[in-house]
């Protein structure tokens, strides 16, 4: 296989994470192109009688599962979940992530660290040496930005560090989360240190989240031209 449609790998990883999820499994599930693909799976074995329920990391994701017969709860509801299915920008080989490409890691982080496991599903191009080349999403606070922002690039500065903060934009608008947040991506092409980055930004005040998630993923399922890979 030389050239494969990006997409057939996505279904590929999520069909193999669907071999995972059991009947009457509470589940989390994420957000991102791979998770919809995920969740389009997941609504086949639901109508076939598949007794699942889920909560999404998304209104985008809450949407499709409604969309498609998907039952959902809330963390309120129940609280503590089975496993997480989510898909990620970059993985590393301690299966570290970068999430919050697509603006949801907030709500990602704290569905899987509800998660007794969380499953990462993504293709082989998510797959890197060291993090850091996808812009890391770090979640403000919209009160007080530009004060949070020079203590994010202070902060950075400490670690001996450079990345170039630049905050979201959507359609010419200021991006703004789920929690009704901003979001400053981070570019710092490689990330040396993931703990010492994580503790820093969350030692500042108006920084709600960020998108390093460290000790969280226990598997990660990777679709590659070659066939799927678990780690
Ligand atoms: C959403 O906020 C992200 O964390 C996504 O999980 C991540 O961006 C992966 O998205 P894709 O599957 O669309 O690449």
């Amino acid at each position: 296989m030389s050239s494969v449609d990006p997409r057939q790998l996505k279904i590929a990883a999520a069909a193999e994470a669907l071999t995972h999820v059991k009947s009457g499994m509470k589940l989390g599930i994420g957000t991102g192109s791979t998770a919809e693909e995920f969740v389009r799976l997941l609504a086949v074995k639901v109508a076939e009688g598949f007794e699942i329920i889920g909560v999404p990391t998304s209104e985008r994701t809450a949407a499709l599962c409604s969309e498609l017969g998907v039952p959902l709860t809330t963390l309120e509801e129940t609280p503590h979940l089975d496993l997480t299915i989510d898909g990620a920008d970059e993985v590393d080989g301690d299966l570290s992530l970068i999430k919050g490409g697509g603006g949801a890691l907030l709500r990602e982080k704290i569905v899987a660290a509800a998660s007794d496991a969380m499953i990462v599903i993504a293709d082989e191009s998510k797959i890197v040496d060291t993090l850091g080349r996808f812009p890391l999403p770090v979640e403000v606070n919209r009160f007080g930005l530009a004060a949070t922002k020079i203590a994010i690039e202070k902060a950075i500065t400490d670690l001996g560090l450079e990345a170039p903060l630049s905050l979201r934009m959507k359609d010419g608008e200021i991006f703004v989360t789920d929690g009704g947040h901003y979001i400053l991506d981070a570019s710092f092409g490689r990330i040396p240190d993931t703990k010492a980055l994580s503790d820093a930004l969350f030692a500042i005040p108006g920084v709600v989240e960020h998108g390093l998630f460290i000790g969280l993923a226990r598997v990660a399922v990777i679709a590659g031209t070659s066939g799927i890979r678990t780690l």
